[in-house]
């Protein structure tokens, strides 16, 4: 029996409109489909930082984070956010919120150039264990360098220049195999800089209140050990 031709158009449309779902599906799941449990998080990072009018006011729950402007999904680990690049001096205000510590995939966070972020760096930054890059330069952080950076182990940059703040270079540094670029440069930090740290440029310290030992001057007498 011959099949009329409009059979064949209903066929073939119908394979187009499931090829479709199919692809828009797959699509979905690899690049835009977004983990819910990161974007509560993005959310809550949002409203820290003035809300769904405020500086992120792309961030719209309606809408899928891989979309979102400054944030990035990546394989091999499909809709979890693994890189929130904030743009340079976009202006946010504020803390550092703790919520960042709520994206496990994360392996690089930026968030430079803006004079209002203030306070220190969170203790939920501790559950960053895939974090890779940490660029928090040029705003006005203060306390001090965390110890438990020293077990991010797989840290490659770390620019935390030009903040406020204090206290020595934590010794657990010593412990980022991975590292090929520090800056910790106009601060308050004093003491001794652990050796492992040695290899970097003197730019890398400088104009800080009393930081000694390789590559800036030797620390004199009690210095060193001020922890
Ligand atoms: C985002 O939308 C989901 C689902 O509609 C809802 O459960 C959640 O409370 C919303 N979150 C915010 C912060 O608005
Ligand atoms: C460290 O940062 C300061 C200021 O942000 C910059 O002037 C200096 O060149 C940087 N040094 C290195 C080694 O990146």
């Amino acid at each position: 029996m011959k099949t009329p031709p409009n059979m064949f158009m209903l066929l073939s449309l119908t394979l187009f409109f499931l090829s479709s779902i199919y692809f828009s599906k797959s699509n979905a799941s690899d690049d835009f489909f977004c983990n819910a449990d990161d974007k509560a998080a993005l959310l809550k990072i949002r409203d820290h930082f003035g809300g769904p009018n405020g500086r992120l006011d792309d961030w719209d729950n309606n809408t899928e984070c891989c979309d979102w402007n400054f944030v990035g999904c990546g394989r091999p680990y499909p809709g979890r956010v693994t890189g929130v690049t904030i743009g340079r001096g976009w202006g946010l205000s504020g803390t550092l919120p703790a919520e960042f510590g709520d994206l496990p995939y994360l392996s690089m966070l930026s968030l430079a150039e803006m004079p209002k972020v203030t306070g220190p760096i969170p203790n939920s930054f501790s559950k960053l264990k895939r974090l890779e890059n940490l660029d928090l330069g040029s705003n006005s952080l203060s306390g001090p360098i965390p110890e438990f950076l020293g077990k991010l182990k797989r840290l490659q940059e770390v620019d935390l220049s030009n903040n406020k703040l204090s206290g020595a270079i934590p010794a657990s540094l010593d412990n980022l195999q991975s590292l090929s670029q520090f800056n910790v440069s106009f601060n308050q930090l004093c003491g001794a800089i652990p050796t492992g740290l040695s290899k970097f440029a003197k730019s890398s310290f400088e104009h800080n209140k009393c930081l000694c030992d390789a590559p800036l001057a030797p620390c004199k007498g009690g210095l060193a050990s001020t922890k």
